[in-house]
């Protein structure tokens, strides 16, 4: 897992530096669906559910699982989260991040990108033999509402390994001891979805893009979490 993880943050990497105003999500999507093939790999979400793309690509107030397309043009001021999962000899990895597009993104946004991946690394540190996902979630949850954000509800990390989503889900919210224990060996992704605004969501006529009901941005970061005897390990460093 930690050869699929390296995969998925090598196309992260990659895609991440081609983000720039006038760039379109499907351009992204070519890059990232060519690396992954030349890094030996499959794409994860391609054909999950139907879903058509390698990445998801989540523009301001989309949240996550939007649909890469030729009409989404980057243009400055934007935020854009980008997610992608791979599958390498039957196990996946999985991970994402929020870029600004362009050096003129307000403070106040980029203030909502530090805090959701800063609130990402307080729940990691709580992925810990004998906590619960309560103490990850309650992690994210404290300092995400701290810094004045909110955090999505309907939509959860999970558990992976063979399959792209296993047991336990693994909210960004809870309660300090509740809720499914963590063991030795357990592979988690942690994702937390952050809101500008409020944190209600709705979904879109594509079924797939889920934006915020305010139309507040949002932002996604998401890794890859061993729970070992060492503490957490991140396998999409
Ligand atoms: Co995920």
């Amino acid at each position: 897992m930690r050869q699929s993880g390296h995969i998925v943050r090598q196309v992260l990497d990659y895609v991440r530096s081609m983000v720039a105003p006038g760039v379109t999500t499907m351009d992204l999507e070519r890059a990232a669906e060519k690396k992954i093939g030349e890094l030996g790999a499959k794409p994860a979400f391609k054909g999950y559910y139907d879903y058509p793309c390698v990445l998801c690509t989540s523009v301001n107030e989309e949240i996550v699982h939007g649909i890469p397309s030729e009409k989404r043009e980057l243009k400055e001021g934007d935020i854009v989260s980008i997610d992608c999962g791979v599958v390498l000899d039957g196990y996946y990895g999985d991970a994402a991040i929020t870029v600004p597009v362009s050096d003129t993104v307000k403070p106040e946004l980029r203030k909502l990108l530090t805090v959701t991946e800063e609130s990402l690394y307080r729940g990691i540190d709580q992925a810990r033999i004998g906590n619960s996902v309560g103490d990850v979630g309650a992690a994210v949850q404290e300092h995400v509402e701290a810094a004045g954000f909110s955090v999505v509800r309907e939509f959860v990390g999970h558990g992976i390994g063979t399959h792209l989503h296993e047991e336990p889900q693994v909210p960004n919210y809870g309660a300090r001891g509740h809720g499914a224990k963590l063991r030795e060996g357990m592979v988690i992704a942690i994702e937390p979805m952050v809101n500008f605004g409020k944190p209600e969501t709705r979904v879109l006529g594509d079924k797939w893009t889920a934006v915020t009901a305010d139309g507040s941005f949002s932002a996604h970061f998401e890794h890859c979490v061993a729970v070992t005897k060492d503490g957490p390990m991140i396998l999409t460093k």
